[in-house]
C-alpha cells in the first residue's frame, strides 16, 4: 500500500508544473490558506501547497497518530523514550490545571518554584538583594544551548520591557566571551548566575570559575553574589551555592524546551516577574489552543505540515527564518537549537533507519539586513530556500512609525518577489528602455530575471509583548512536536552531542603535551602540532 508520504510525492511530481502565482486564481485563496489565532496570522497561501495537497498533509498528520501522541505528552507520559522522560514544559506555562506525573501533581511544586524565582527577581530589582557594593546593576547569565538561547533572545526581543539591572549572557567556552562581558562590570554589584540543567557542562562550570575568580579580592564573599539553575542540586550545593538562591526543575524539562521555568530567571530579573507571567501566559494559549483547534485550523500543525511539504516532499534542505524586527535578531538561532537539535535525527523511535530526510537545516537572520547579504541566493540562486517571515503590525517606536512602514514594506516586497520573480521579457523591456539592444540587451537582460515561484509564509503578529513573544515561541516547539511525531522520531534526546564532547576530554592532555597524539588520524596530529606551536 502506498504511504501517505508517496501519495504526497506523486502529487507534486503532478502538479509541478504549476506555479504558485498560478494557484492565485480565486480571490480565496489567500483566505483558504492561512490560519488565524488570537491576534496571529498564519498566511502559507504563497507556497505550491493546493487544496488537494493541503488535504493529504492533514491526513498525513490525522494518520500519525499525532492527537493519542500529543495527549500523552501534555498527560506526563515518557515520550522520551531514550531517556525514559515525560516532555512536561508546557507544565511551566500552565499554572491552572493538575499535571499528573508517576501518580502526582507537579503543578504545586512548578507553582512553588516561579513564585520562589519571583520573589527573589523582586528583591534583587527592589534593592532589597543587593551585591557587596550594593544595589544590582548586571545579572551575568552563564549557560550555553537550551540554558543561554532561551533567555538572551527573550531578554534583546523584550527589551522595551526591561526596567531591570542589566543582563549580559555567556555561553562560549572561549575566554574572549567571559573576559569581554566581565571588562565592563562592577564586582561588587553583579549578580551571576550559574544556569546548567546538569551541571556538568564544561563550558558552563568553566566559566563559573572563572567569574568566581574575577570577584574573589574584590569582594568577600563571592558566592554571596551567586545563584544557580539546575535540576542537580547535589552540585550545586557543592559548587558553593546556598539553597536560598538555588532554583531547581525537574528532568521532565528538556534543555531547548527550559526557558519558561527558572531558566528563565535572567529575563524575569530583567523584565519583571509581572511581564514574565504575561510570557508564560502566551505560551499557555498556544498549548490550548494547540489541543483545542481542529488540524486544518490548528496553526502548530499548519506550520509543520507546511515545514514537512518543503523539506521531505520537494526536498528543499533548508528554511530560512526571516523577522522583521530586529528585536527578534536571536530568534534564528533559537530556533535553529530547537529544531535542529530536536529533529536532527537519523533513526526511528524504534532505532530503524528513517527512510526519509530528517528536519531541516534552520537559518536566518532579521530583515531588513538580510536583503543585503544573502537574500541574492534566495531570489536567484539555483536551490530554493522556503522562507518564513514573522512581522509585527506595531512597533514600539511611536516617533519612527515611518521607518516601521518601510519595514513592513520591504517584507512584504520580499514574498511578493519571491513567488511572482521577474521573466525575461521583462528583463529586455528594462533593458531596452535604457538603450541596450541586440547581444548585449539580451546578455544583460538574462542576469535581471528572477525565476520566481519560490515559497515562503508569513506569521504575522500584533505587537512584540511578552504575551506575543509567549506565543510565538510555543507555535514553534509545537510544531516541531507535530513535526516529530509526523517523521516518528523523538524529539526530545540529543544522543548527536555526545561524541564531540567525549573526544575533546581526549584531547585535552595531548594539546597540554601530557599524552602524545599516536593513534589519533593524521589530520588530528598534524592540527594538534600546529595548534600547541
Ligand atoms: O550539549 C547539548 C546540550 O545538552 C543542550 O541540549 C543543552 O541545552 C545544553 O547542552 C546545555 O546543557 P546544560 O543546561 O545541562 O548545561
Amino acid at each position: 500500500m502506498a504511504s501517505p508520504f508517496d501519495a504526497l510525492r506523486a502529487h507534486h511530481a503532478a502538479t509541478r508544473d504549476t506555479t504558485i502565482a498560478q494557484l492565485f486564481d480565486t480571490a480565496e485563496r489567500a483566505g483558504a490558506f492561512s490560519a488565524r489565532h488570537n491576534g496571529l496570522l498564519f498566511d502559507f497561501s504563497k507556497t505550491n501547497i493546493d487544496r488537494q495537497a493541503l488535504d493529504l498533509l492533514i491526513g498525513l498528520a490525522e494518520g500519525s497518530g499525532l492527537s493519542e501522541k500529543r495527549a500523552a505528552m501534555f498527560g506526563g507520559a515518557r515520550i522520551n523514550e531514550t531517556e525514559g522522560r515525560a516532555v512536561l514544559h508546557t507544565a511551566l506555562r500552565n499554572l491552572d490545571t493538575p499535571v499528573i506525573v508517576d501518580g502526582q501533581d507537579v503543578m504545586p511544586e512548578v507553582r512553588a518554584i516561579l513564585d520562589r524565582c519571583a520573589g527573589f527577581a523582586d528583591d534583587v530589582r527592589a534593592g532589597r538583594f543587593t551585591g557587596q557594593g550594593g544595589r544590582i546593576t548586571d545579572v551575568v547569565n552563564l549557560g550555553i544551548g537550551g540554558s543561554d538561547l532561551g533567555p538572551a533572545m527573550a531578554c534583546i526581543a523584550l527589551a522595551p520591557y526591561a526596567d531591570g539591572p542589566r543582563c549580559h549572557f555567556v555561553s562560549n567556552v572561549d575566554g574572549a566571551h567571559v573576559a569581554d562581558v566581565l571588562k565592563g562590570l562592577n564586582p561588587e554589584t553583579t549578580l551571576v548566575i550559574v544556569a546548567s540543567k546538569t551541571f556538568t557542562t564544561i563550558e558552563t562550570i568553566t566559566n563559573a570559575d572563572t567569574a568566581k575568580a574575577w570577584m574573589a579580592g574584590k569582594v568577600a564573599d563571592p558566592a554571596a553574589q551567586f545563584a544557580a539553575v539546575s535540576t542537580a542540586l547535589d552540585k550545586t550545593g557543592a559548587y558553593g551555592i546556598a539553597p536560598e538562591r538555588v532554583f531547581g526543575f525537574e528532568d521532565w524539562v528538556g534543555g531547548r524546551y527550559s526557558m519558561w521555568g527558572p531558566i528563565g530567571l535572567a529575563l524575569m530579573l530583567a523584565i519583571g516577574p509581572d511581564n514574565f507571567r504575561a510570557f508564560l501566559a502566551g505560551g499557555a494559549d498556544i498549548d490550548t489552543h494547540f489541543r483545542e483547534a481542529p488540524l486544518a485550523e490548528n496553526l502548530p500543525v499548519l506550520l509543520a505540515l507546511v515545514g514537512i511539504w518543503h523539506n521531505q516532499i520537494c526536498g528543499h534542505a533548508t528554511r530560512a527564518v526571516l523577522p522583521y524586527e530586529q528585536r527578534l535578531a536571536r530568534l534564528p538561532a533559537y530556533l535553529q537549537q530547537l529544531e535542529m537539535e530536536s529533529n536532527g535525527k537519523r533513526v526511528a523511535m524504534d532505532g530503524s533507519d528513517l527512510p526519509f530526510d530528517s528536519g531541516p537545516v534552520v537559518w536566518g537572520e532579521p530583515g531588513t539586513n538580510g536583503q543585503h547579504a544573502f537574500y541574492q541566493l534566495i531570489h536567484q540562486g539555483t536551490r530554493i530556500v522556503p522562507c518564513e517571515f514573522l512581522v509585527g503590525r506595531e512597533g514600539f517606536e511611536p516617533d519612527l512609525a515611518h521607518q516601521h512602514l518601510l519595514l513592513v514594506s520591504n517584507c512584504l516586497a520580499q514574498s511578493e518577489a519571491l513567488m511572482r520573480g521577474r521573466s525575461l521579457e521583462e528583463a529586455r523591456a528594462i533593458m531596452a528602455k535604457k538603450g541596450l539592444t541586440g547581444a548585449e540587451l539580451e546578455r544583460q537582460a538574462r542576469h535581471r530575471v528572477f525565476p520566481g515561484n519560490r515559497p515562503s509564509t508569513t506569521l504575522a503578529y500584533p505587537k512584540l509583548t511578552p504575551f506575543v513573544l509567549g506565543q510565538i515561541i510555543a507555535l514553534y516547539e509545537q510544531r516541531v512536536f507535530v513535526e516529530g511525531v509526523i517523521l516518528g522520531i523523538n524529539s526530545y534526546d540529543q544522543w548527536g552531542v555526545e561524541l564531540g564532547k567525549e573526544l575533546a576530554l581526549a584531547l585535552q592532555p595531548i594539546l597540554e603535551g601530557k599524552q602524545s597524539a599516536e593513534g589519533k588520524d593524521g589530520s588530528t596530529q598534524q592540527l594538534v602540532a600546529y595548534l600547541r606551536g
